[in-house]
């Protein structure tokens, strides 16, 4: 090829050059070790002798030229403009987007259980999962007869007397009764443990809330009263109540809570057993024994507690039926909430 058809094909791949990539590979093509400049150069002993000199001068016109036209290239191209005026980088392009995280759908029914009592004015008590036996059991009036003090139902720490992983939140009863005088209007979210094998029900980790008012003259009423609020609050407004007498060591009377089946409005279905009605939470007025444990006068204050499983509250409030889901991560499950 001619030293003036390379010029003409030079001029205009320069023009359609775009990218800081293409304009490495121009400079490789004309200007790397075996680019055509080079060949061109080492060509020159081959031409016969008289057009030697000018041939070479060309070449080195080829050169310079060659070299303005990349350098006036990469100016347009550093200003982000082509010679056509467009921009080289596609400011319209879309970005790359962050993936928005978001919580955890135990924890946003978690917080929206605590704020339907925090609005009634409870304030959130934390406490510690590595519990003691005493606050666990013993101060809660759970005889050491008690099967749920066996190892089976209990995590024990193998090496600590006397520690165990606590096995529902009632233990933060003692602690706070022990700390603070009465009147006492306490919720406390957190993570128990118990050794239950796996199933669509069951885990050896859930999330209970835990809830008491302690004060001069709280009854049953007021139990009654502050339960409905929170079932309509997070079931709606439409469900109905109902308290059945049950038992548990630390509270007397005492009475499971439950909610009218908010799946088949009472028609029966297999989520209700054809029962019509769910179970929601354990609750009663607070034995005089935890009273006496923790060092308040039974005669002169009353109080009622309860507590309910998290997980349970969101599989019914969102016809969830194992409860494995929540803790498995897959996304394609977690993003729906
Ligand atoms: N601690 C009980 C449980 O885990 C629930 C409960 C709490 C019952 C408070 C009554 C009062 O089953």
């Amino acid at each position: 090829m001619d030293i003036d058809s390379i010029k003409t094909q030079i001029e205009q791949e320069v023009q359609n050059i775009a990218s800081s990539g293409q304009m490495s590979e121009f400079k490789f093509k004309y200007l790397g070790r075996k680019g055509i400049i080079a060949e061109l150069t080492s060509s020159i002993p081959n031409k016969p002798k008289e057009e030697r000199a000018s041939f070479g001068q060309e070449v080195n016109r080829l050169k310079s030229k060659l070299n303005i036209l990349i350098s006036e290239k990469e100016k347009t191209l550093s200003s982000g403009l082509s010679q056509g005026g467009l921009a080289v980088v596609d400011i319209g392009m879309p970005g790359i987007a962050q993936e928005l995280g978001q919580l955890h759908p135990i924890t946003q029914v978690m917080e929206e259980i605590c704020n339907i009592f925090m609005r009634m004015g409870f304030q959130v008590v934390e406490g510690p999962e590595v519990e003691t036996e005493y606050n666990n059991f013993t101060g809660l009036n759970i005889p050491l007869e008690h099967p749920s003090r066996d190892a089976f139902d209990t995590f024990y720490l193998k090496d600590y007397d006397r520690l165990l992983l606590r096995s529902h939140t009632s233990p933060v009863q003692v602690r706070a009764m022990k700390e603070h005088k009465p009147p006492l209007a306490i919720i406390v979210p957190g993570r128990v443990y118990r050794p239950d094998a796996v199933d669509a029900s069951h885990l050896f980790m859930f999330h209970q809330i835990e809830g008491f008012m302690v004060d001069r003259g709280v009854r049953f009423s007021d139990l009654k009263g502050i339960l409905e609020v929170f079932a309509k609050g997070i079931f709606g407004r439409d469900i109905k109540m109902r308290f059945r007498p049950h038992f548990f060591p630390f509270t007397e009377p005492s009475a499971e809570v439950d909610i009218s089946c908010i799946i088949c409005k009472q028609k029966g279905c297999s989520v209700c057993g054809r029962k019509g009605w769910l179970e929601i939470l354990g609750s009663g007025m607070i034995h005089p024994n935890v009273f006496k444990n923790v060092g308040h006068d039974p005669a002169k204050y009353t109080g009622f507690a309860f507590g309910m499983g998290i997980e349970r509250i969101a599989m019914l409030k969102y016809g969830i039926d194992d409860i494995r889901l929540f803790f498995e991560n897959d996304l394609r499950f977690l993003k729906q909430f």
